[in-house]
């Protein structure tokens, strides 16, 4: 049986791809304030301009491709099952091939209905327009979860991290909960690897394995050493 590998990632794993982080680049995202775009506060307000500001990154993404780390996940699924815990709204560990992906904070590339999450569809094209409804007749929202918002996901993912064998921390501050939280749950004798050029550790975690990389190198490296071990078991 193969054994599971469980991969947390963050902006990070997009940089390389041209996807902005959020915080290298002073706490404002494309220039905005994240109070005025990324908050349910935000969206009763001004949802002229929360969906102006998501259909710019939705650009964003569309033009974007995976880059090596993306991709060598994907490849890591022969050897091993994997499952990427992702923070990223970005689609560009589906685009790279990998087949099981938890969105913790949504997707980008759907809607979904404002007055009932579960309620998502598929988006056209780059632009999500004020006046597109859902089937109850209320107006689309991006389907991301917004600051101050429940993550529907956080459950089911802790429930996989608890079976980790080998555990991976991909391009994340690890600041914002539950994500950041989800170590906790992983079983102190499986395999942790940190990925991260600035991260430098985990608190009250030890036995981590750290690379201090950019993840287009540092993940290809860490994939590499995951099938040698496989390979030569
Ligand atoms: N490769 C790997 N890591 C990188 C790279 C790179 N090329 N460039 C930057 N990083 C790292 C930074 O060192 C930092 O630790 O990526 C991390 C980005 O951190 P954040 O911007 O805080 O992104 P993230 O942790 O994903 O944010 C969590 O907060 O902005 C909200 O909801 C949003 O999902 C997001 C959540």
């Amino acid at each position: 049986m193969k054994q599971k590998v469980i991969v947390l990632t963050g902006a990070g794993i997009s940089a390389e791809s041209g996807l902005n982080t959020f915080r290298d680049s002073d706490g404002l995202w494309e220039g905005y304030d994240i109070n005025d775009v990324a908050t349910p506060e935000a969206w009763h307000r001004n949802p002229v301009l929360v969906q102006h500001f998501y259909n710019l990154r939705r650009k964003a993404v569309l033009k974007a491709k995976p880059n090596a780390a993306h991709i060598a996940l994907a490849e890591l699924e022969k050897y091993y099952d994997v499952t990427i815990i992702t923070q990223n709204i970005d689609d560009l560990h589906e685009r790279a091939g990998s087949s099981s992906i938890i969105h913790l904070h949504g997707i980008i590339t759907k809607s979904q209905s404002s007055v009932n999450p579960n309620l998502t569809y598929d988006i056209n094209g780059a632009e999500l327009a004020m006046g597109e409804k859902c089937e109850l007749g209320s107006q689309l929202r991006p389907h991301v979860v917004w600051f101050g918002e429940a993550v529907p996901m956080i459950g089911k993912a802790a429930e996989i991290c608890m079976l980790a064998d080998v555990f991976m921390i991909i391009g994340t501050s690890l600041l914002v909960y539950p994500a950041a939280g989800l170590i906790d749950y992983v079983p102190a004798d499986a395999g942790k690897i940190l990925i991260d050029p600035k991260v430098s550790g985990v608190p009250g975690v030890s036995n981590l394995q750290i690379i201090p990389e950019k993840a287009g190198t540092g993940v290809p490296k860490a994939v590499e050493a995951l099938i040698r071990e496989v390979r030569s078991s």
